[in-house]
């Protein structure tokens, strides 16, 4: 009876999953999406550790009052722009307690308190959730350390890195190999497997700081999510460990999703996962304000002042706003759509370009906007707006950089070459709005800066868009 309630409450939690999942598809339905993904994760979790006694009813309440109260409070005070930092330590403890879980199972089986009969497929999925967990761990904390700066953004490498990461490789394949050629001796050849086993968890340690370490901060987000895919590989190969169907689900679940947006991240950047696995692109994009002002020789900059500004885009018929990471750093979402809210009250069409990579993170800037309540029937995807810049009279480019850059078209020998960008140069003015000439996160020189229709007004993207809005009111006003 209780084995049925327990199948049933996982079919429920499956499937909650998986609708939770589909309505993230859309930003409209995302919001309920997440609350049933969550929903059913606490439904397995309680059903779990109650109806399987692994833990009274006030310990199941105190940790989720815990682990709860800690979520909550992270979610509320890590800033937008730090997720993707909070989303890798999320991974690395998700690999984590996989390769700990099935350290426990071993242990159990070794002590001989296991319930379950030891056989190859257990000796083979320990040994993966070991591995891949444990890669996910220290992979995590290394991407964790590089987009939150205690690690240099800048690749790392050393003689002899790639011989060493293959040997760790081996090394590896060879401590799991051993596992499951005493698997059938078992528990007879305990010390063996305890040895192979810790072999295993200290080398996938070190393969998961070496495969990180080369890779520039600017591809951290691309890590992020695939570390995302294996610590639900991890935690599904855990799940045949345990037989646990609700953690083979969520499991592939996530191992799925994350390498799906790993593949939609590296084709919106135009590079391959090798491309990004081999590392060396890109630096640690420092947010901190650049004193970048030196024009290039033969270049000239025009300037131009939230006065201008509001005059050029009150007088358009239509104004596209192109959101990029600087807007994300300055926290402009509200000030953006106030001034959007002033032009079309005024007459004027208002659209935004949203690029797949615009931010840190995937959907950064829907999130952003969606902050603010600007309405999504306003965001238009790349594919949906690039035709529409020759008919815009003002494109307002605040706080992008790479994702305008038109080299990506037209420069064969620039690192970003083929990553689609938004067409801002076709539109008959250009606003960039930013604090000095310094690249974007790919550390590419932008030659829209210097092009005879944009005009950059240089200041924090709050401020500069304050400014306009206020000038647009007051004109309004006169
Ligand atoms: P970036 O190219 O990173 O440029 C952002 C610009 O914002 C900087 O040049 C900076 O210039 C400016 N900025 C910073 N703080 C500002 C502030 N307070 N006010 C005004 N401007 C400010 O941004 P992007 O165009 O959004 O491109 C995103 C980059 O991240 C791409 O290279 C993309 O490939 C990469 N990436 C993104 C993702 C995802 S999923 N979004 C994943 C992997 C990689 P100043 O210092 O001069 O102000």
């Amino acid at each position: 009876m209780k084995t049925a309630i327990i199948d049933l409450t996982y079919l429920l939690s499956a499937v909650l999953f998986i609708f939770g999942l589909k309505r993230t598809q859309s930003p409209k339905t995302a919001r309920t999406g997440n609350v049933l993904a969550s929903l059913g994760m606490l439904v397995a979790v309680v059903a779990t550790l109650f109806l399987k006694s692994i833990l009274s009813w006030p310990m199941i309440i105190a940790g989720v009052v815990i682990g709860g109260g800690i979520g909550v409070m992270l979610a509320r005070t890590v800033e937008m722009t730090a997720m993707p930092e909070l989303v890798a330590v999320f991974n690395g403890f998700g690999g984590l307690a996989s390769a700990l879980v099935s350290g426990t199972e071993l242990s159990q089986h070794i002590a001989g308190t296991a319930t379950s009969t030891f056989g190859l497929i257990t000796s083979v999925t320990i040994a993966l959730s070991i591995l891949i967990g444990t890669v996910t761990f220290s992979g995590s904390i290394v991407a964790n350390g590089k987009l939150s700066g205690w690690i240099t953004g800048n690749p790392i490498s050393f003689p002899g890195l790639r011989v060493l990461t293959v040997a760790l490789l081996v090394t590896a394949a060879g401590a799991i190999g051993v596992m499951i050629s005493v698997s059938g001796t078992f528990p007879t050849l305990s010390a063996t497997m305890i040895q192979a086993a810790s072999v295993l968890g200290g080398t996938a340690l070190l393969l998961g700081i070496l495969l990180v370490l080369p890779i520039g901060g600017a591809d951290m987000p691309v890590v992020v999510s695939l570390l995302n895919s294996y610590s639900g590989l991890a935690a599904a190969t855990t799940g045949f460990v345990i037989s646990n169907t609700a953690l083979i689900v969520s499991g592939t679940l996530v191992g799925a999703a994350g390498m799906i947006l790993t593949v939609i991240m590296c084709d919106a950047m135009n590079r391959s996962l090798a491309n990004v696995m081999l590392g060396g692109f890109g630096g640690g994009g420092d947010d901190g304000p650049s004193a970048d002002l030196d024009i290039p020789e033969g270049k000239t900059v025009n300037e131009t002042s939230p006065d201008d500004t509001a005059i050029l885009s009150s007088y358009a018929d239509k104004v596209i706003i192109v959101p990029g990471y600087g807007l994300a750093v300055a926290q402009a979402q509200h000030e953006v759509r106030e001034m959007a809210d002033q032009l079309e009250a005024q007459g004027v069409e208002v659209k935004y370009a949203i690029h797949p990579v615009a931010g840190r993170m995937p959907g950064h800037m829907n999130v952003l906007l969606a902050e603010a309540n600007v309405s999504y029937e306003k965001l238009y995807e790349l594919e949906d707006i690039n035709s529409e810049f020759k008919t815009a009279d003002l494109a307002i480019v605040i706080g992008a950089n790479d994702v305008v850059n038109p080299s990506a078209r037209e420069d064969e020998g620039s690192p970003i070459y083929g990553m689609p960008i938004l067409n801002v140069d076709e539109a008959e003015s250009v606003v960039v709005i930013k604090r000095s000439l310094s690249p974007g996160y790919s550390g590419v020189p932008n030659n829209l800066f210097y092009g005879d229709n944009t005009k950059m007004l240089f200041s924090d993207a709050k401020e500069a868009v304050a400014s306009i809005t206020e000038s647009i009111k007051k004109m309004v006003e006169a």
